[in-house]
């Protein structure tokens, strides 16, 4: 059955933020989603956090910097075409350090403040940091300000990307497990899947942390355990939490409506499934002990989600060996934050063969010399 222009195998972030952008550039497209609700879209904390989560310079960093630069536009034209929240909020992050942290990340009185320009940063000293932000623990020695890190309420962003599609008139199809990509030479011919073949003139794989179900590409999921938190009425008046604090093996990202995320762990453990007594303590000693306060707050949710990484922690973007199947897989920790710019950078690529620069690093030859590589590109 050939369905559209484009078939996008992956719900997820990257899948539905592409579905999009082919849309807006003309194509007819198709997502096949096995599973929304697994996809880690919803487990994220949703940080756009480049600085905070000290990116050495580099493409990355540059490709990141330019898809936060795009966050508030992206999420007010979602916003503009749903009449839904999207989450955005420009809420800056606070890196509070520890003296164990200034030992280990070197002097930070050596590091010299940006205050204009992409990477603003300003480094407060114990006095500041503690006026910045009340509450935070007496251990705290100084920290980190990025004005320009924000976050967005990845579940808002999630219910209005996915309603964006639909109105755009994108044919998403949910619970259809794609069994095998179907290969001629050096092209795609078709997805076997569970409603049966189905095939289009270009495939783009989105699959994050399952991407090696179906090609042996190498991405392997990573495990972040996260929870949160409810706080009542006197608890915001007490914490006044309107900035997300990225702390040393913590992060506590406040929401608009009293919700506090606090994440995540980071554990090599296949896809095994479920919160552990061990993970959820970690957490829960981090974050208390760098807001005290918190220990008092009520417990809302605990989950846990599959980070699609890749050896060197990068994606993989841009063309596959295969002339009509583009890969947009392996986002690690920035995927929520990667999703405008990868949108718009695979859209062109499909569309008008443009390949942007910034994707070169990116490419999936940089592994070709991996045992990877020989299995699935011969
Ligand atoms: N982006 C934060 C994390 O992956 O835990």
């Amino acid at each position: 059955m050939s369905v559209s222009d484009v078939v996008i195998i992956g719900g997820g972030t990257m899948g539905l933020a592409i579905a999009l952008e082919l849309r807006w550039r003309g194509a007819s497209v198709t997502v096949l989603s096995r599973n929304f609700a697994e996809a880690a879209f919803h487990a994220a904390a949703g940080m756009l956090a480049p600085q905070a989560e000290q990116l050495p310079p580099g493409p990355m960093l540059d490709l990141c910097l330019q898809s936060r630069a795009m966050y508030p536009d992206w999420t007010h034209k979602l916003e503009e075409l749903t009449g839904l929240d999207a989450g955005y909020w420009a809420c800056g992050i606070l890196a509070p350090m520890y003296a164990e942290d200034r030992v280990s990340n070197g002097d930070t009185d050596t590091c010299s403040d940006e205050t204009n320009g992409e990477l603003a940063a300003e480094w407060l000293d114990r006095d500041a940091i503690h006026q910045h932000q009340p509450g935070l623990s007496p251990d705290v020695i100084g920290g980190w300000w990025y004005p320009q890190d924000a976050q967005v309420d990845n579940r808002l962003l999630a219910t209005a990307l996915r309603m964006a599609v639909q109105e755009a008139g994108v044919q998403l199809q949910e619970g259809v497990v794609v069994n095998q990509i179907c290969r001629q030479g050096q092209q795609v011919i078709g997805m076997q899947t569970s409603q049966g073949l189905v095939q289009a003139g270009h495939y783009i794989l989105a699959t994050g942390a399952w991407s090696q179900e179906l090609l042996p590409i190498p991405v392997q999921p990573r495990k972040g355990q996260m929870l949160s938190l409810r706080m009542n009425a006197s608890d915001r008046q007490a914490l006044s939490l309107s900035q997300v604090l990225f702390g040393s093996e913590i992060y506590i990202v406040p929401r608009r409506n009293g919700r506090v995320v606090l994440g995540a762990t980071s554990e090599d453990v296949d896809f095994t499934p479920n919160n552990t007594p061990a993970g959820i303590q970690t957490l829960l000693g981090n974050a208390t002990r760098l807001v005290p306060r918190l220990a008092q707050v009520a417990i809302e949710e605990f989950w846990w989600g599959f980070r699609p990484n890749t050896p060197d922690e990068l994606p993989i973007l841009g063309n596959s060996p295969y002339s009509n199947l583009t890969l947009a897989t392996g986002h690690y920790r920035n995927g929520i934050l990667l999703a405008p710019v990868t949108a718009e950078f695979i859209a062109n690529l499909v569309m008008h063969h443009q390949i942007a620069a910034q994707l070169l690093p990116f490419h999936w030859s940089r592994f070709r010399t991996s045992r990877h590589s020989e299995a699935i590109w011969g």
